[in-house]
């Protein structure tokens, strides 16, 4: 298992509890773009973690066959599908999406939730065409907060890039969205805007689940998360955010 698994297995539970879940506009694009009807679509979610794509793509009828090398990752993955008792289960196998463990022409979809980026742009790509039918859809979705305005959130974003050696958003002058655009025969990009409701606790939560804070020290994550917590409460003194979000979705062949 690479380094950058093992730091998302660490923070499973803080992933599986306060990362965004996907707008249905974004489903909605993904199959008027694709031509793809998600009921009973054979679906490959290439870096599922703990299910939120997985879950989406499977209460639209999909079936799904959910791939990730994080063991933790995956365990939230299964048990949520206990406990929420799914009539559909996915799936899960632990494995690396550089190399798939599935035969030829078997998918009608290969998508990455939030995952293309931590993979080999050109192994992953030339994996998900191998195990596509031919005429199938790849494609990639991406939630990100929208800090374009200034105000809150741009400043603490801006305070993130300061502070995380190893954030990468869009507080960074040289941020873009991952490149798989140009990785494949694109059919279409897409952004799919919304607001997502949020208590400042679970705003903070989402936080310790990005990669640049589960590789710092305990206690300077917990120190961070004090600093940020102290200036959103001043800012939103009732304690719920009205964050903009939008959804990145790449489609292509
Ligand atoms: C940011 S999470 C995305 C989880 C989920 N798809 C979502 O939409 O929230 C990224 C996931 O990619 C997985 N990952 C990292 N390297 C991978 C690889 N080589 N193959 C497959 N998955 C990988 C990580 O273990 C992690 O669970």
């Amino acid at each position: 298992m690479t380094e950058l698994a093992r730091a998302f297995d660490n923070v499973a539970d803080a992933y599986d509890a306060a990362r965004p879940r996907y707008p249905d506009g974004m489903y909605d694009a993904l199959s008027e773009i694709s031509g793809v009807t998600l009921a009973d679509a054979r679906v490959v979610d290439v870096g599922a973690g703990t299910g939120i794509l997985t879950r989406g793509l499977q209460s639209r009828g999909a079936q799904v066959v959910a791939i990730d090398p994080g063991a933790e990752m995956l365990t939230r993955l299964l048990s949520r599908a206990d406990s929420e008792r799914s009539e559909r289960t996915a799936a899960a196998l632990r494995a690396d999406g550089n190399a798939l463990p599935l035969r030829d022409a078997v998918a009608d979809l290969v998508i990455y939730g939030q995952s293309w980026h931590w993979l080999d742009p050109v192994a992953s790509i030339a994996e998900a065409r191998r195990v596509l039918r031919p005429g199938g859809t790849i494609a990639g979705c991406w939630n990100f907060t929208d800090a374009r305005r200034p105000g809150w959130l741009a400043e603490h974003e801006g305070r993130l890039a300061g502070e995380c050696p190893g954030y990468w958003g869009q507080a960074r002058e040289e941020w873009t969205v991952p490149p798989m655009a140009t990785t494949f025969d694109l059919v279409e990009e897409r952004w799919v805007p919304w607001t997502r409701m949020i208590d400042i606790e679970d705003f903070l939560l989402d936080l310790r689940s990005h990669s640049y804070m589960a590789v710092l020290p305990r206690e300077t994550a917990d120190e961070l998360v004090g600093r940020r917590r102290a200036e959103l409460a001043e800012v939103f003194p009732e304690g719920l955010l009205a964050v903009p979000m939008r959804t990145y979705l790449a489609v292509g062949r």
